[in-house]
């Protein structure tokens, strides 16, 4: 039986434990280049002893931005600028991950502690978005997206093949693409977001056709011993979730056939109108059946903030990893205090040998 401090193989690449620190924009980068922010929270946060460091969602093109303040891969300075954060990973011990994506209609907003809205029309430092359809997400991001073109459809999937070029080149080796959160994968997927009646809208197989083509796409220029993973929302918390959690499962197998290695269970915030049942770990169950039922190893987070809890997820196969976000931000040693906490054996505590061989004698 596995368990949080096993290691984890998967294509060529082992993780130290099963512990993933989930992507987490900074919104502190400059024209999509990472800053000296960038390097302390990823460096501290491996540090801490995860297996697995993803980095935030970073866009294919200026416009998959969130806010101005997110990172990007549109370019070899942006791959140049973001080298020294994988080696930055590695040097900790963990294995170096990357998100990348496009806001589709949720991007051109604020920073979420300026206001997490919409940027006025006319803004100098907003931009045009695009979305399968011509539909806004409402609320506070009510900005009137364009419906894509069929050359907008083949732009995006190249920009995801360029990123995905540029991470396989700096050393990337878990890259992760970014279907969820009602950014520009989920959209597609998404009736809240997709009304378009054209080869890419309508039925599920139509919905489904831009993700299936970009990650197609993608494991094509992907090495074969480095991990593809993606994220999905799975699900929307709108009333009609069963319907959507069995499309999503068919998804994922789709996914599996078209190469892709791993998912990561999420919530599809297509719609301001979700009600998200929040709790401790609220995702294990519905991880643990689309685990099952696609037979794609899956992570899940939200809220699984317990090390007996995570613990508890990977001994009995809800998931192979606990992706773990706003708790190692609280405290990125938590994978180090965890292994305390379950009574793991000291040699596994996945420290970095210049901290673990003084906390290991060290009694509090
Ligand atoms: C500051 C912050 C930034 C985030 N940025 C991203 C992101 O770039 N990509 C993503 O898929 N999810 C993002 N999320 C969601 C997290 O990855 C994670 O799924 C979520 O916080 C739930 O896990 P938690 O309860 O452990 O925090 C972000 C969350 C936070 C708190």
């Amino acid at each position: 039986m596995p368990h949080l401090f096993d290691p984890y193989t998967l294509r060529g690449v082992t993780l130290r434990n099963r512990i993933a620190v989930s992507p987490m924009c900074q919104y502190s980068a400059v024209e999509g280049l990472p800053t000296d922010w960038h390097t302390v929270h990823l460096g501290g946060l491996a540090r801490g002893g995860a297996g697995l460091v993803v980095i935030e969602a970073t866009a294919v093109s200026p416009d998959g931005r969130i806010t101005p303040g997110c990172t990007g891969l549109w370019s070899e300075r942006h791959a140049q600028a973001f080298e020294p954060l994988v080696r930055v990973i590695a040097a900790a011990g963990a294995v170096p991950g990357l998100q990348i994506g496009h806001a589709g209609r949720k991007a051109s907003a604020n920073r979420p502690w300026e206001g997490d809205d919409h940027m006025p029309e006319g803004d100098p430092r907003g931009w045009p978005t695009i979305s399968p359809s011509a539909v806004p997400f409402g609320g506070q991001l009510g900005k009137v997206p364009r419906a894509m073109s069929h050359e907008d459809i083949a732009r995006v999937r190249a920009d995801f093949v360029a990123a995905a070029r540029r991470a396989r080149d700096i050393g990337v080796q878990w890259l992760m693409l970014h279907f969820a959160h009602g950014y520009l994968g989920q959209s597609f997927l998404s009736v809240h977001a997709n009304q378009r009646d054209d080869e890419y809208g309508g039925s599920f197989e139509n919905r489904s056709r831009f993700l299936l083509e970009t990650l197609a796409a993608v494991r094509e220029v992907w090495p074969a011993d480095r991990v593809l993973s993606a994220r999905l929302g799975v699900l929307e918390f709108d009333g009609r979730d069963e319907e959507t959690l069995a499309e999503s499962i068919e998804l994922a197998r789709r996914f599996k056939a078209a190469g892709l290695d791993f998912l990561d269970v999420s919530i599809g915030f297509s719609t301001p109108k979700a009600k998200v049942p929040w709790g401790p770990a609220l995702l294990a169950p519905i991880a643990a059946r689309v685990r099952r039922e696609s037979g794609l190893p899956v992570a899940t987070s939200w809220y699984i903030s317990h090390p007996e809890q995570a613990d508890a997820m990977v001994r009995e196969e809800q998931v192979d990893l606990v992706m773990l976000g706003r708790p190692m931000l609280e405290n990125p040693h938590w994978p180090y205090l965890a292994a305390k906490k379950l009574g793991v054996e000291r040699a596994a505590w996945t420290l970095p040998a210049p901290y673990a061989h003084w906390l290991q004698r060290y009694r509090t």
